[in-house]
């Protein structure tokens, strides 16, 4: 058979789509590029999981690469603090692309990185010392941040982006993934970081990409009020062309075609969703075992789909597993409604309980990505089919 060209829970071979999103990043790197200045404020492309968020970014990173930048990608996680990540991947970016200096000003820069590695790793204890002191009365709890992780952040990156800007590259570029995750302090002193860089930004050619869940532009602002400066993009499912095209130029590329009504089904099964989509092409390739020079059709599709059903119910089911109770009666109560955008108060009332008092499986399931607001008090699940996959569980 020829090759599967499919990536479920990969980067995609060839991104379909997302122009427009991919512009509003190389506009940022343009001005690097072109003045040798900073890209702008925080750029953060948010939404559901499996929407294509890390995707959209791996390809920036691989175009940026042709412009002459050196990028850095940290994948946030709750497990390691985000800033020391930061620091290690600055370094391990700049070594790759031997931008480093040789000899001993090699060496006074590995110890320099040591020393911030350090630095910015241990806010919490100067935070938590300021927030022992209550603010006086009527002052707003903002937290305090330390300016030492700041200033030696700041300093980092300007020597970090000028070093390759010296050495005739374009600049240093940043890629933050999954920023969500990432504490309130870390969050606080990227974006004040990058408010100093900007206050000198002819000498700062360098940009900063993120992405999330939906919750991350909350998460920023709350984390320091300009925060809400940055510029927020919400990464939607892909329309109908771009959902064709993510299953048909991969196969082609191959020798594979799809038959029209083919298509239509896969396509009307993933409502555009980019992980459906690869996922049932992947299983469907499977099924079949297509040659170079066949095509795709009906029974064939008819043959992968169990197999891509049974692995979106395997995530359905991780997802209920990782919910607690009161979670889980929320999801119930939701799935029950078998509308796709469900009011609070529609929930609250199959709970229960007074709508206030739902408000916390709401936030903790939205920041887990399992549901997402959709304004007006409305809330819907991430994943098509996961309403249904509830009300399936009918023993609980
Ligand atoms: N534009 C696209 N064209 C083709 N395939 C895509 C596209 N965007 C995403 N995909 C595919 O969809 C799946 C999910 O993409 P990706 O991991 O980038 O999503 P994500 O938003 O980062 O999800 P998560 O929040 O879980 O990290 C992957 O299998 C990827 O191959
Ligand atoms: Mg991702």
């Amino acid at each position: 058979m020829a090759p599967n060209p499919y990536t479920p829970g990969q980067v995609p071979r060839v991104l379909a789509g997302r122009a427009s999103e991919l512009r509003r990043i190389e506009d940022r790197l343009a001005r690097v590029v072109t003045y040798g200045e900073l890209g702008g404020p925080l750029l953060v492309f948010h939404a559901p999981r499996g929407i294509g968020k890390t995707s959209l970014l791996r390809t920036a990173q691989a175009r940026a690469s042709e412009l002459g930048f050196v990028s850095a990608w940290v994948a946030c996680s709750r497990e390691r603090p985000v800033l020391p990540e930061l620091v290690r991947a600055v370094q391990t970016a700049l070594e790759k692309a031997e931008a480093l200096p040789r000899g001993g000003s090699g060496g006074r820069w590995r110890r320099r990185l040591e020393r911030i590695t350090l630095e910015v790793g241990v806010p919490g204890a100067k935070v938590q010392a300021q927030l022992a002191t209550p603010p006086p009365a009527g002052e707003a709890e903002t937290p305090a941040i330390g300016q030492a992780p700041i200033a030696a952040l700041e300093g980092l990156l300007h020597d970090a982006a000028s070093l390759v800007r010296d050495r005739g590259g374009a600049g240093l570029l940043l890629f933050l993934d999954e920023l969500h995750v990432a504490s309130a302090d870390d969050m606080s002193v990227l974006l004040n970081t990058l408010q100093n860089l900007d206050g000198d930004r002819a000498h700062n050619p360098l940009a900063v990409v993120t992405a999330g869940l939906p919750v991350t532009p909350e998460a920023l602002t709350r984390a320091a009020t300009f925060g809400e400066r940055s510029s927020f993009v919400a990464l939607d499912v892909l329309n109908e062309v771009d959902a064709r095209a993510v299953l048909t130029v991969v196969a082609e590329a191959v020798g594979v075609t799809w038959e029209d009504d083919a298509l239509d089904a896969v396509v009307a099964e993933a409502r555009g969703y980019p992980y459906l989509l690869q996922l049932i092409g992947s299983s469907t390739w499977d099924a079949v075992r297509p040659e170079s020079g066949a095509s795709i059709g009906m029974a064939d599709v008819r043959a992968g789909l169990p197999a891509a059903r049974d692995q979106l119910t395997a995530m359905h089911r991780a997802r209920w597993g990782a919910a607690s109770r009161l979670e889980r009666a929320f999801l119930v109560a939701m799935a029950a409604s078998e509308r796709d955008n469900v009011t609070r108060a529609e929930i609250a009332r199959r709970m229960g309980r007074e709508s206030r008092a739902i408000s916390v499986p709401r936030e903790r399931l939205i920041a887990k990505g399992v549901i997402e607001p959709v304004g007006h008090g409305l809330v819907r699940f991430t994943t098509p089919g996961f309403g249904e996959f509830v009300r399936g569980l009918d023993e609980e």
